[in-house]
């Protein structure tokens, strides 16, 4: 085995351990041992040394501690792994690869990464003080202001206990309606939370992923219309990401997206769906995001979970000026009787508030999410999609309200829908129509 000459004595002994595993990369690789060795070092990518697609990435996942012997922040690589995970510039990296025909020279496009400035960071991330990341100049690529960084480094995958409101919901749970603070939020006795309904998703995302309505091409063109540029080549942050619905379109629509997400299953859901685009773990009201750093901030079907006296200053942040949020529902349609009687029935059987049968006017919209007094403006984009009885019935049993109500309730309510769906659809195909509402503020 060649030696290496940089990694110290420590690194050394692991890369030489009997049964040593190392990752792929050619140039900077990883060496493991133990029994979760091969799911760390498995996967690495050329063109990826210490982000997504590196063992750096699965190690975050796994909360790994990092233990400093003799050496200083200014060398802890971890805080590489945050550069990958903001929207950062890409460069030719060089290395020798042994091929058959013996060592070749290599290049990749890959993130631009540097250490400059994580003396600093670390000394921010020890003290718990703010001030690691400055904005403009080489600070600007700091992914993660320190206060973020400590709760990044420890990989705090949940949220702290919802403050805000949830929105007025459909009775399937936790989209549709206008905004309003009439979701449950109860105490700590048993009852459902918002946070546990925040997180009743993470249970349920393969579900989730197959079941879920998508969003319309027309509601990208208005996006597009109302931040008064093209997603093409636009950098966006997709908050609340789930398992990739909307980052994926995004992604067809040409924009660099980053996903952040704070639920375990969601983002287990997202990597299967969309490997190797960039998934941050956290949540709206503490983006772990550069300040000034994007064009867009989406969320989909996600922003009703944000505490928004939080979520409207950390969007406000992270967006450069001249850029756009934008937040938008799937609401079933209630003005077709079907989905009306059923919504009535949802509402019913789960015990909670049946939405209102006439849309909120603007003013009510923009004061029940948070953004008054802001360049808001918004739209509804009508559309709908004809699925199976199977599939629909799924959907509407992966909201939150019936994770949160449990199987048993669920079951029976489904076997009670299954006849009165048979009824309306004989042929067994169900069209389910939406009107996605959208809300723009541009900064
Ligand atoms: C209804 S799902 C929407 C997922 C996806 N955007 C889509 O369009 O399918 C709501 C998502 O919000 C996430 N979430 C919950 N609390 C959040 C918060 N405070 N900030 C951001 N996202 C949150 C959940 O984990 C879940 O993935």
């Amino acid at each position: 085995m060649v030696p290496t000459h940089i990694g110290g004595r420590i690194p050394e002994t692991v890369r030489t351990w009997p049964g040593a595993l190392r990752s792929a990369h050619p140039q900077t690789s990883f060496a493991a041992i133990g029994a979760g060795a091969f799911a760390i070092v498995d996967g690495h990518a050329p063109d990826c040394r210490l982000g997504e697609r590196s063992p750096l990435a699965r190690l975050e996942e796994a909360g790994a501690r990092i233990l400093l012997l003799g050496a200083g922040f200014d060398s802890c690589t971890a805080f590489q792994l945050a550069e990958y995970r903001i929207p950062a510039p890409r460069v030719d990296v060089s290395f020798a690869v042994m091929t058959p025909d013996g060592r070749r020279w290599h290049t990749v496009r890959d993130t631009s990464i540097s250490e400059e400035r994580f003396a600093e960071l670390g000394a921010a991330f020890r003290d718990g003080t703010p001030g690691g990341a400055r904005p403009g100049g080489r600070g600007r690529r700091t992914a993660v202001r320190p206060g973020r960084r400590r709760r990044l480094c420890r990989r705090l995958a949940g949220r702290t206990p919802a403050q805000g409101w949830v929105r007025a919901v459909n009775p399937a749970g936790e989209h549709g309606g206008s905004p309003s603070p009439r979701g449950r939020s109860r105490g700590e006795d048993g009852e459902m939370t918002t946070t546990t309904r925040a997180h009743s998703f993470n249970r349920a995302a393969a579900q989730y992923a197959a079941s879920r309505p998508s969003y319309p091409p027309a509601l990208f063109d208005t996006v597009e219309e109302l931040m008064g540029r093209s997603l093409a080549g636009a950098r966006v942050a997709d908050v609340g990401a789930g398992t990739g619905i909307a980052t994926a379109l995004l992604r067809e629509r040409g924009a660099e997206v980053v996903a952040v997400e704070p639920g375990d299953g969601m983002a287990a859901q997202f990597r299967t769906a969309l490997p190797g685009v960039p998934i941050v773990r956290g949540d709206g009201d503490a983006l772990p995001l550069a300040t000034a750093s994007v064009d867009l901030i989406t969320y989909a079907q996600a922003w009703h979970w944000t505490d928004t006296a939080r979520s409207v200053p950390e969007a406000l942040r992270v967006l450069r000026h001249g850029g756009a949020l934008a937040l938008w529902w799937n609401i079933a349609a209630t003005d077709v009787p079907w989905i009306s009687a059923q919504s009535e029935r949802i509402a019913h059987h789960c015990g909670v508030t049946p939405p209102p049968t006439t849309r909120t006017d603007d003013r009510g919209a923009a004061r029940l999410a948070g953004l008054e007094g802001l360049r808001l403006t918004r739209r509804q984009v009508r559309w709908s999609r004809t699925v199976s009885l199977d599939l629909h019935l799924s959907n509407i049993s992966s909201h939150s309200a019936f994770l949160v109500l449990g199987e048993p309730g669920t079951r029976a309510f489904l076997a009670e829908e299954r006849t009165h769906l048979r009824d309306v659809f004989p042929d067994g195909e169900v069209e389910e129509s939406y009107e996605v509402d959208l809300l723009v503020v541009r900064r």
